[in-house]
């Protein structure tokens, strides 16, 4: 099966955040799997940078009227023999700061155009109209970046094209935009409505991958059915309910190449999973003096590795903290984001050194350092999709202390009477996003830290738990089947 797998952002090419971990890791294990899989990104120049073997393989035109053509770069990504193919349009991509806000923080004024490019690219290798040999049958759009192909597919009524399916990493972030948008990325009014990609008088890539794609999937099944329902449907919840039986929830994996504690370049001291005691131990007191906190080994280490916004329940943090130091603990916070929540960590840095180290700022390598060398990591997300950081925290023997929403509800077995009696609980949950109930479930983490053998056994039953993307590779390559076009792709989809 071909299919094209349209992502903005890939590890290790360019990452913002969990959207590139998936990106990186699961199409590397449909082509384990045995699927034809070609990544489709935007040639961001780190990515054009990155990846091996780089040739042109066709000429793209100035479909959009940007001011310079494109071109489409094929290469492979880096370590590996996965084919990626890069959209090379230097007024559009090549420029300071990250994939979706320059340098000061604000917004790319044509994010639309970037984003519109990306999405067309996609629809047009997906169908007759593709300058390549090699067609996709299946088209697999991820986040509103690539909202728009499936609507593109829609508008162009191709005689042959791929089926399509579209992925809701979070539905929180929708790309939208004003309506004066939507001649230049080309379409015409008749898309413009309640059943197309308008969305309160503004194009809505988001609505856009909802309506027009044949499957939505998004990545945990507890977040499937919370975006059917207010709040956690962001706006969307009534196309959702809609679109129910076309919409599935596949869990994330983690890649276990790069999240390994005996293989893992990034650490003070590499550990197999059997050494768990004594590796966690020297991780510790190596973390605890790289970031200045009191070198004890019983003080519980709670790490954070987040963006720093609401969402992730940030703003959480700071009401639970005296009640943290006050039992003992210790926190470090590794992350990037609102800058009064930033500033608010630096200062409780400054406040209690020794007790709270803040590293505003972002470094793969400290994430896993902070993984090996933590207790507990904490997660009170407001809205979780799925959650990679409580994955790579089970395998690093860090317990997570999590807020039970989406992936964390389905990935971590709240630590009650029954689960740790039978050895299954693999961390602390919360129901109520309040700081009550999230200081109680710190508090039963920090008890229970204190009881080493149950500890031990905590820290066992989730690294031994698996999270591989085999399986959840499995799912996609089901639901793959399920949108193929009938006949070897030429029978004519109702478009
Ligand atoms: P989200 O995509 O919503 O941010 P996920 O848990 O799915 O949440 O993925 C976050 C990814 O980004 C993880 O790989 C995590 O380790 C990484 N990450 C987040 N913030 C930082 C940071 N400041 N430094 C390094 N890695 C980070
Ligand atoms: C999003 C979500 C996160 C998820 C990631 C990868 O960024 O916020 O929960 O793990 O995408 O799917």
């Amino acid at each position: 099966m071909r299919v094209l797998f349209a992502s903005s952002e890939v590890f290790p090419l360019i990452k913002t955040g969990g959207l590139a971990d998936v990106s990186g890791a699961l199409p590397a294990a449909l082509a384990a799997a045995g699927t034809d899989i070609r990544l489709l990104m935007p040639g961001y120049p780190v990515a054009m940078d990155g990846v091996t073997g780089k040739r042109r393989v066709a000429d793209l035109g100035d479909s959009l009227g940007v001011g310079s053509p494109a071109s489409l770069v094929s290469g492979k990504m880096p370590g590996t023999n996965l084919p990626v193919w890069l959209i090379d349009c230097p007024a559009l991509y090549d420029r300071p700061g990250g994939p979706y806000q320059d340098a000061s923080g604000a917004d790319h004024a044509d994010n639309h155009m970037r984003f519109g490019l990306l999405s067309r690219v996609a629809a047009q290798l997906s169908c007759e109209d593709s300058p390549l040999k090699w067609r996709a049958q299946v088209l697999h759009a991820n986040d509103w970046q690539t909202g728009l192909a499936a609507a593109y597919l829609h508008h162009w009524g191709p005689r042959e094209r791929a089926g399509t399916v579209f992925s809701i990493h979070n539905i929180a972030y929708q790309g939208l935009f004003p309506k004066k948008v939507v001649a230049p990325l080309g379409f015409d009014w008749s898309l413009f409505g309640m059943d197309g990609f308008e969305f309160w008088d503004q194009l809505s890539f988001l609505k856009s991958g909802l309506v027009f794609s044949d499957k939505i999937a998004t990545v945990s099944r507890r977040y499937a059915k919370e975006i059917q329902a207010a709040p956690f449907g962001c706006g969307m919840e009534g196309v959702l309910a809609h679109r129910h039986a076309d919409l599935c929830g596949i869990l994330n994996g983690a890649d276990y190449a790069v999240w390994n504690t005996a293989t893992d370049p990034c650490l003070a001291q590499r550990f197999a999973t059997a050494d768990m005691v004594a590796g966690k131990a020297a991780n510790k007191a190596a973390l605890q003096s790289e970031l200045g906190l009191v070198l004890d080994p019983e003080a519980p280490l709670l790490i954070i590795v987040s963006r720093l916004n609401d969402l992730k329940g940030m703003d959480l943090v700071p009401a639970v903290l005296p009640a943290i130091l006050r039992l003992g603990g210790q926190l470090a916070v590794l992350g990037t984001g609102d800058a009064a929540l930033e500033a608010s960590f630096r200062a409780a840095a400054l406040q209690s050194p020794g007790q709270v180290a803040a590293r505003i700022g972002y470094s793969e390598e400290l994430a896993h350092r902070l993984m090996a060398g933590g207790d507990m990591l904490v997660m009170p997300s407001r809205f979780e999709p799925c959650g990679l950081t409580q994955l790579y925290a089970f395998r690093y023997g860090t317990v997570p202390v999590a807020h039970a929403v989406g992936g964390l509800a389905d990935t971590v077995v709240d630590a009650g009477y029954d689960s740790l009696l039978n050895g299954t609980a693999t961390g602390f949950l919360f129901e109520h996003t309040n700081p009550g109930a999230f200081q109680w479930s710190l508090e039963r983490a920090i008890d229970l830290f204190r009881r080493k053998e149950d500890w031990r056994r905590l820290q066992g039953a989730a690294a031994a738990g698996d999270f591989g993307w085999d399986r959840s590779a499995e799912c996609y390559q089901d639901l793959y089947q399920s949108v193929l076009p009938h006949h070897d792709g030429k029978t004519r989809r109702p478009v």
